[in-house]
């Protein structure tokens, strides 16, 4: 008989979707020009938590979520890739290794993009909290990444999107569904490759940790711009 198992977590599905909100939202704020900078910032710091969670899920969280369970070593690649019988399959229940490597390459272009926003300028009214910080070339780099960051991320977003679709059309496979449910059939995934709870409570905590640290980052630690007032 068809059974489902546990295979994403609650907190790794909600990462994911609000990631997905928030990514449009920043991308949306960007493009609506200086007025709407402001917003641009809430919901980068927002997804400075989401990335901030996810780092730390991804040492603490359920076996599919750990980076260590799924980081696309060679080994596992070249697995991954062999030709197989007909007896086996080469169904992974969590990422696979192909996967794995977009998920990787996206996490740290969502970092680096996030975590550049701290240190840039619109060169009119709006300014990471770290602006200012850095110097004359840093300050460059730091523009350059966040601009060309976002390019690649673009790509890097439709050829996930591609993939998906392409696991759907020619594959067969569903990966979407997982993503909202959590759950594999058994025709997909063993109960032993399963999780049994979301690990919840270790969830909230981290959540309030990153929470609290992306707070002191951004307030807290900031540097006070000098203003220098003429009387
Ligand atoms: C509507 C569009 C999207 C759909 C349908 C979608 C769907 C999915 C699915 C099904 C997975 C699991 C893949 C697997 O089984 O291995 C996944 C993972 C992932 N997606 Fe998306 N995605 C979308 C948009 C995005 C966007 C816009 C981003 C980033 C800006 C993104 C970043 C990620 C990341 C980082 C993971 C890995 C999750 C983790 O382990 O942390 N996705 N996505
Ligand atoms: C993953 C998260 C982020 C994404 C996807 C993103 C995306 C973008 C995009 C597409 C632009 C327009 C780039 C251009 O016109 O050259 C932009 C500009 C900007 N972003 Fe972000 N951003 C993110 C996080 C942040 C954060 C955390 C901050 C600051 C706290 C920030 C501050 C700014 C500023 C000040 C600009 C204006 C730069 C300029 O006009 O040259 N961003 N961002």
């Amino acid at each position: 008989m068809k059974k489902d198992y546990l295979i994403w977590d609650l907190p790794l599905r909600l990462f994911h979707w609000l990631l997905v909100l928030t990514f449009g939202a920043l991308w949306l704020t960007a493009e609506l020009g200086s007025e709407y900078m402001e917003y641009h910032m809430y919901c980068g710091y927002f997804m400075l938590f989401l990335l901030g969670f996810r780092v730390i899920w991804g040492l603490v969280g359920t076996t599919h979520a750990k980076f260590i369970n799924f980081f696309p070593t060679l080994s596992r690649v070249k697995n991954y890739l062999a030709p197989k019988s007909s007896k086996e399959n080469n169904k992974v229940a969590g990422h696979n290794p192909m996967g794995a490597i977009m998920v990787f390459l996206m996490l740290s272009l969502l970092l680096a993009q996030a975590v550049s926003g701290l240190f840039i300028t619109d060169d009119v009214f709006t300014s990471g909290p770290y602006n200012g910080v850095l110097e004359g070339d840093w300050q460059k780099l730091a523009n350059r990444v966040h601009d060309l960051g976002f390019t690649l991320l673009q790509a890097f977003v439709a050829l996930h999107v591609a993939a998906i679709i392409f696991y759907k059309v020619v594959k067969k496979t569903n990966l979407v569904k997982p993503m909202f449910t959590g759950k594999k059939s058994s025709e997909d995934v063993t109960e032993a490759s399963s999780i049994k709870h979301s690990k919840l409570l270790i969830a909230l905590v981290v959540a309030v940790l990153v929470a609290v640290f992306i707070y002191w980052l951004v307030v807290v630690n900031a540097p006070v711009i000098e203003e220098y007032y003429y009387y």
